[in-house]
Order: C-alpha cells, then structure tokens, then sequence
C-alpha cells in the first residue's frame, strides 16, 4: 500500500458515495449508504487501515485527505437527508388528505318518551317555584302507601286503588306517589317544596285510558300559613305553562282521604278549546290532576304540628298529560315499546 494507491482509493469513494446518497429514493435507502460507507465496519473505515502500512511522514497527509472526503459526504448526506424528509412528509400530507367539504355520516339520535319528556318538562316548571325532586320507592308497605294517608285497612276509598300485591310480608307496588308526602315530611323540615315523580302500579283491566303501570309526580308543600290560595295559584302558574298561558282553569271538589278539603283541577280541553268534543266527553274540560290541603292527621303521622303547619299536595299522570299535550288518544301506544310511533318525538 502505497500514498498514491491510498489517496487513489480515498478520490474513488468520494465519487461512488456522492452517486449513491444522489440515488438514495428514500430515507431508509440514505440510511443504508450512510452504514456502507461511514458506518464502523464501513468502506472508509477499510481503507484506512491501510495509513499504518504507511512510512510516518506521509500519515497526516492522508489522514487530511481522509478528514476531507469524511466531512464532504457527511454534509452531502446530511443534505439529502433533509431534502427526502420534506418529500416524505409532502407525500404522507397529500396521501391522508382530509376533504372538509365532504358530507358527514347520518347520526342516529334516540329521543325521549313522550311520557318520560312530559315529566322531565313538568320537573321543569316546579323548578321556578323552588320545588326539589325526591325520589320515593317502589315497593312500599300497606302502612306508607295506605295507613299513614288516613286511609285505614278497611276504608272504602282502598277501592280508588286497586292494589298489586309483592310476595314478601307486607309489601306493595306503590298504587300512587303520595306515600313519598310521608318520607319528605319525615325527611326535611319545613318549609318543604318537594316534587316526586315515578312509577306506579295498579291492578287495572288495561284500556285505552287505562294501564298497570303509569307515571305520577306528586307535589307537597308545607309551611307555617300555606293556604288553597297558594295551591291554586302555583297550578294555575303551572297550567298555563304546561298548556300555554291563555287556557281557562278550575278547581272541582273532589275526594281524598289525605287531603281536606280535596280538589279535582281542570284545563280547558286542549282539542276542542271548550267547546265540547269528544276528547273531554263533551264537558270543554281535562282533569291533569288531584290535589288538596295536606290532611291533619297525614301532617301528623309525617311528625309535623298540624296547628302550625299547613300544607298542599297535588298529584298528577304523566302519560295522561303527555296524550292531551300530543293530542294521543290511547294510552296504550306508550307501552308497546313501537319505535314507529316513539322515534315522532
Ligand atoms: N294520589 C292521588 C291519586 O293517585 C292523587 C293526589 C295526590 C290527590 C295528592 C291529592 C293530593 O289519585
């Protein structure tokens, strides 16, 4: 090996390295040169085992040359390497290239009950008036769905509720959502405003008007000096939110055992506007709802001093407001569970 041969085989990998990092197409290609020619057991790295065959004075000769052709094709690989990068990443953009002006795929959206809607607007309205929701259980015992309602075991009116049995001693499905008067009273001290919608259950021949299970939302309010002007006034409120605000309305007498004096209150029918049709069997007018001044005896067995407090409850359907606000007129089409007639609302 001599300076000549050496400086002849330096010259030589200078050329061949410039074409291959000229020809690399990508970058796992560049990097593939980058190993061949500098990397540990590369082309430069053999030929420079030769410099120690080499008599002294003419080493850093070499060893200049050598520094030189190291640095020019690391700069030139360096330099393709940049340029392939930017490529790449050109290519990689326009490959994954989104369209925004294409049209999106259709969502499917659920929706609510009509029932379950009805309700969620009713807990709405109360909201403005202060009323807190309470839930109140399903299984009840005779005592808090009947009893403790001044309504004793062999009272007529257990007839306004045919009652669903459980087979556990002592257990009912709730026949209405006034036994949760019993457990607000029995939970928060006045003043109370609570709202307690949900499921009942009765024994019922199912009809167009009737089913065995139905929603109710019970209102309660007590206070020291609650009187029916205050009943009348927040369902009136109520009712020409619900209905809209020009609907006539009006209180009935009406019959409850744990409410005295009781009350059946009416909207102008929402079809025929009062006329008479026979969506309201020709009377003009809907019963939403039955309501009254909390019984005596009910404040009491709630552990409150009926000679200081008074208050109102008010109970209403839920599916039965959502037929008259849809103008529905069976019952039925709620329960069956038809995403025909459900996925209107
Ligand atoms: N619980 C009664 C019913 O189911 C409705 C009602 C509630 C009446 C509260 C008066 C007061 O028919």
């Amino acid at each position: 090996m001599d300076l000549a041969q050496l400086t002849h085989d330096l010259a030589a990998l200078a050329h061949d390295a410039s074409a291959a990092v000229a020809e690399a197409s990508d970058l796992a290609a560049l990097d593939a040169v980058e190993l061949d020619v500098l990397g540990k057991k590369g082309r430069l790295t053999a030929i420079l085992r030769g410099i120690g065959s080499l008599p002294s004075d003419d080493r850093p000769n070499v060893g200049a040359v050598a520094n030189t052709v190291r640095s020019g094709i690391e700069a030139a690989i360096a330099e393709r390497r940049a340029g392939l990068a930017g490529t790449e990443l050109v290519a990689r953009l326009a490959a994954e290239a989104v369209d925004p002006t294409t049209p999106g795929r259709p969502f499917r959206h659920g929706s609510h009950h009509p029932s379950l809607e009805s309700m969620a607007e009713i807990v709405r309205i109360f909201d403005r008036f202060g009323f807190v929701v309470l839930e109140s259980p399903e299984v009840e015992d005779d005592r808090t769905n009947f009893q403790l309602l001044n309504i004793p075991p062999d009272h007529p009116a257990r007839d306004l509720w045919d009652t669903l049995y459980v087979d556990l001693p002592n257990r009912l499905l709730r026949t209405h959502t006034s036994p949760g008067q019993i457990h607000a009273m029995r939970t928060f001290r006045p003043p109370i405003r609570v709202l307690l919608p949900g499921r009942c259950f009765r024994y019922e021949a199912i009809d167009a008007s009737h089913a065995s299970e139905f929603f109710q939302v019970e209102g309660l309010m007590v206070d020291e000096g609650t009187t029916m002007a205050h009943l009348r006034g927040l369902l009136d409120a109520f009712a020409h939110a619900m209905f809209g605000p020009a609907k006539r309305t009006r209180f009935r007498p009406g019959y409850y055992p744990f409410t005295e004096p009781s009350v059946a209150f009416d909207v102008e029918c929402l079809i025929c506007g009062g006329s008479g049709c026979p969506a309201c069997g020709r009377s003009g007018w809907m019963t939403i709802l039955g309501a009254g001044m909390v019984h005596p005896v009910v404040l009491r067995n709630g552990g409150l001093d009926p000679e200081r407090y008074q208050g109102f409850a008010f109970g209403m359907g839920t599916d039965r407001i959502a037929l008259l606000r849809h103008g529905i007129t069976d019952l039925r089409v709620f329960l069956e569970d038809d995403l025909r007639f459900l996925e209107q609302f």
